[in-house]
């Protein structure tokens, strides 16, 4: 665009819908949930990952599913000018399981843990809490099958929102056995929901054909009566499933995480094998999932990899932000700097000029004055950036070669000289 154009552009532009700005006020929130996510990994031998934000379209079609409503409807993809089809990530899972693949971590220590902060695309419907660009701390465990580690990674979550202060959340749980078993209980569903087609909502009648499980997840109150008496996952395990699910209620116990088996809980990815669990707030049902996760022993192999167990857990950093504020939880503030410098006259701000540059060579944290203003006008701004002190350099000053060091809470003023200046504020500020 030339210069011309946007002299004479009258758009006003505003972030795409469904997406926000992050200001500079709200960064303590995302600095302090993202501290508290990599601590947490920390403890439990996490190791970040960061994937490009975009891939090759099959790589989400093949795992997450066609008849997903992520890949059937929500994808950003685009063929670029090399003519290759890319999808803006709308999850995070299968980009871990790409690179775990492309990088031969199979030769690594088993599990290999990794975790990513990451944004992701999808496109919905906006409202709040649902977002067209949204951010994901996840993590996967892959390489194992114990049923210790699905334990350990609901562990990770449940402590993560404890660390950050989240109260009032349930942790729900249910397992949806794998390939051996899903074909049988997916026959009794598709038997029972059959004979009751004619009370199914639109969407059902679909889903019965195309995505069978997903009828659990109806939200249409039409099919709720139908949907509770559906038949049970946890009642069609084969024998290797059904010891999977009690060994993992049974380390959960040990753990004391408080969870209850709900029966209609599918996950709206198809990877899924065994474990799926949601954290929920108490009160907003599944619209207002804070996380999500479960078990997907087959999609590194459906990938192309060895065969090769994992499980792994999303949350999504908008809504914890939003049930941080929902529930009052304080945050520590992140901290701004605290010196401001006020020159009078030209000569004083060659002087605040360099002493800006050797105070913040120091590591101490300047607000400059630009322009030339009165000090009255310099010290409300340095009050109003909520600068604890202010050093004010006049003709006087300039002369005796010091400065005056203003606590701008409670007024005091003395005058120091200009070498003594920054270890006098290190041991003020410390
Ligand atoms: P998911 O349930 O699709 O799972 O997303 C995880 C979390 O991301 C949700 O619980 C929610 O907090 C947040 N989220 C999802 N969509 C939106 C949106 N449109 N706006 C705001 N927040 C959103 C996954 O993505 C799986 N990859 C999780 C996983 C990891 N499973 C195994 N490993």
């Amino acid at each position: 665009m030339g210069y011309s154009s946007l002299k004479t552009g009258a758009d006003v532009y505003q972030a795409p819908r469904g997406t926000i700005d992050i200001l500079p006020e709200e960064q303590f929130y995302w600095r302090h949930v993202e501290q508290q996510a990599s601590d947490t990994c920390r403890l439990y031998g996490y190791g970040r990952i960061d994937t490009p934000a975009f891939e090759s379209t099959g790589l989400f079609s093949r795992s997450i599913g066609e008849e997903t409503d992520i890949v059937s409807k929500e994808m950003y993809s685009f063929e670029d000018k090399g003519g290759n089809r890319l999808t803006l990530r709308p999850e995070g899972t299968a980009p871990v399981c790409r690179a775990y693949i492309e990088h031969g971590m199979h030769n690594q220590p088993q599990p290999v843990k990794l975790y990513y902060l990451a944004p992701i695309f999808r496109y919905e419907r906006p409202q709040a809490g649902r977002y067209r660009q949204h951010h994901q701390f996840g993590y996967e465990a892959i390489g194992d099958s114990d049923p210790v580690l699905d334990a350990e990674v609901i562990e990770v979550a449940w402590r993560f929102y404890e660390k950050l202060g989240l109260k009032k959340l349930k942790l729900l749980l249910n397992s949806i056995g794998c390939r051996k078993c899903r074909p049988d209980y997916l026959r009794s569903l598709k038997d029972y929901y059959g004979k009751h087609i004619d009370g199914l909502c639109k969407d059902c009648k679909v889903r019965l054909e195309q995505n069978t499980l997903r009828l659990l997840d109806c939200k249409q109150p039409q099919c709720q009566p139908l949907t509770a008496a559906a038949p049970r996952s946890a009642d069609h395990l084969c024998p290797d499933c059904d010891e999977h699910f009690k060994l993992l209620k049974g380390y959960l116990g040990l753990l004391g995480l408080p969870f209850s088996v709900d029966h209609r809980l599918v996950r709206g990815l198809d990877y899924y094998t065994r474990t799926v669990f949601e954290i929920q707030p108490q009160t907003g049902g599944a619209q207002s999932t804070i996380g999500g996760g479960g078990r997907y022993d087959d999609l590194i192999e459906g990938l192309g990899g060895k065969p090769t167990p994992a499980v792994g857990f999303a949350t999504g950093i908008e809504r914890i932000i939003l049930n941080l504020k929902k529930q009052k939880v304080s945050i520590p503030p992140l901290s701004r700097p605290q010196v401001f410098i006020a020159p009078l006259g030209e000569r004083a701000r060659d002087e605040a000029v360099k002493l800006a540059a050797s105070l913040r060579q120091d590591g101490i944290g300047v607000l400059q004055a630009y322009g030339s203003r009165s000090l009255k006008a310099q010290l409300r701004q340095a009050d109003k950036l909520g600068a604890g002190y202010a050093v004010i350099i006049g003709e006087e000053e300039l002369a005796n070669g010091t400065a005056v060091l203003r606590d701008m809470t409670t007024a005091r003023q003395e005058t120091v000289a200009m070498e003594k200046l920054s270890a006098e504020l290190q041991s003020q500020l410390c």
